[in-house]
């Protein structure tokens, strides 16, 4: 199938790379040039573990290309796939901004187009907006009749950092469509994957992804909770998770209970459903708790830090971990900004590594960084980890306890052994261990 793509940021540049690796004939559409320029010369414009090969692979195959000619190239494919961002507005409702000009784009070369064209969200957009915002958007900009468009609403599951397994072998595949074209296209389109697949409208698929995401975020907030309590009481959630995880009905996944989750995603959708909901008249209490809940996390390593340091003006402080998560350099809604932003504010003489994270980081925030974690630590009064990094995980905590100035290790994400690191002689706190 000949396939276009709107946006090359992370959803649009798996799906254009693993359709591409399916066989089909790619073309991811951006208007920024210098991203199109990256893909075009085989380099991935974002840090993803095993997109960049695959990218290259498309390209020397000749099944993926990225152009800023977007008008022109869905006038040649027959499907077009809007995978732009949703950012969140001030007041938390979703900024529909990108949807909208993607879909005049695509209304505008229709009108040169005869015959069928399929167009798709992928992007994670509020119920009723497919069919309320694009279609009719398509329809006006291109003059087309109804009979001719095809509309769908295709969500994407994938994670950071685990993105290209995630697209090659989702758990579902959500086809939701409002007419016979789009689901056929994305019936064929998908035929060759193994998965359980849904077809639904394409409000209930832009439901699925909302409930989807708040569901693993509110799921995250209560475990955290949990774990508050479980410091007190003298419990390690670690057990409490286990125990929880084998009951099949939980599962044992998203159990961690830490900082609190961070990323592009779900900070940005839970505020979206609640704020879309409350339009509509439904006041969520379980979202708005949500949020709260993850707000605090963050603010309990800064206590954790006051309480073993005494105060922590003028203390040498080693942030380990600005990611929002492993495996990627996106520090977006990263919980680490608000503990540094907090010390920073309490005067504390900070200093932050992470192995990918820094070079973003440092746009937002003014932050004294080392180069290596062992550098990092050294002098330091006290550490704090807030992302579970391999790397964090094999340092030689002997040598770093040597090097430090104090001895107090505070482990947001649970990523140490806490008898192994106490019998060291670290001062060893974490969230979740009484
Ligand atoms: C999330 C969803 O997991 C994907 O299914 C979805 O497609 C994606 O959002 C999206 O909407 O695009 P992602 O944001 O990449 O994916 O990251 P996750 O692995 O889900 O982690 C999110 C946050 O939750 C991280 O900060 C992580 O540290 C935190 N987390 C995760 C916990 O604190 N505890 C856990 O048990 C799991």
């Amino acid at each position: 199938m000949k396939v276009t793509v709107i946006g090359t940021g992370y959803v649009g540049l798996v799906t254009g790379a693993t359709l591409a690796d399916l066989g089909n004939t790619v073309v991811c559409l951006d208007i920024l040039e210098e991203k199109i320029q990256m893909l075009n010369n085989g380099k991935s414009p974002i840090f993803e573990p095993g997109l960049e090969p695959l990218l290259q692979k498309g390209i020397k195959n000749k099944k993926l290309i990225g152009s800023t000619e977007i008008e022109q190239n869905i006038v040649k494919s027959d499907i077009t796939f809007i995978c732009v961002g949703t950012p969140s507005k001030k007041d938390g409702n979703i900024d529909l901004s990108y949807i909208k000009s993607a879909s005049s784009s695509i209304g505008r070369a229709l009108r040169d187009k005869d015959g069928k064209h399929t167009v798709v969200v992928k992007s994670t957009v509020v119920p009723l907006t497919t069919e309320e915002v694009v279609m009719p958007n398509i329809l006006k900009k291109s003059g087309w009749k109804r009979d001719r468009l095809g509309i769908g609403m295709n969500p994407e599951f994938l994670r950071e950092g685990s993105a290209i397994a995630d697209a090659q072998n989702p758990d579902r595949i959500v086809i939701g469509f409002a007419d016979d074209i789009a689901k056929e296209t994305l019936k064929k389109l998908y035929e060759n994957y193994n998965c359980k697949k849904l077809e639904c409208s394409p409000r209930t698929a832009e439901l699925i992804k909302y409930a989807s995401n708040s569901f693993l975020a509110a799921k995250i907030s209560f475990v955290n909770e949990i774990a508050n309590m479980s410091n007190v009481w003298g419990i390690d959630f670690k057990e409490v998770a286990e125990g929880m995880g084998l009951d099949s009905r939980i599962s044992p996944e998203f159990l961690r209970a830490g900082a609190g989750f961070g990323g592009s995603c779900f900070p940005k959708d839970v505020k979206a459903l609640a704020a879309a909901a409350k339009k509509s008249k439904v006041e969520s209490l379980m979202l708005k708790s949500t949020l709260e809940v993850n707000n605090i996390q963050p603010k309990i390593i800064v206590e954790m830090a006051e309480e073993r340091l005494g105060v922590v003006k003028g203390k040498r402080i080693a942030i380990l971990g600005l990611a929002f998560k492993p495996d990627t350099d996106d520090v977006r809604e990263s919980r680490s900004e608000i503990v540094v932003n907090e010390l920073l504010e309490k005067g504390a003489d900070l200093i932050a590594h992470d192995p990918e994270g820094m070079e973003n980081f440092k746009k937002n925030v003014d932050v004294k960084m080392a180069p290596s974690p062992e550098l990092a630590t050294k002098k330091a009064d006290c550490v704090i980890i807030m992302t579970e990094w391999d790397a964090y995980k094999k340092m030689n905590l002997e040598k770093m306890l040597e090097n430090m100035n104090g001895n107090v290790l505070i482990d947001g994400r649970r990523t140490l052994d806490s008898n192994e690191v106490e019998k060291i002689g670290f001062d060893y706190k974490t969230i979740g261990l009484g």
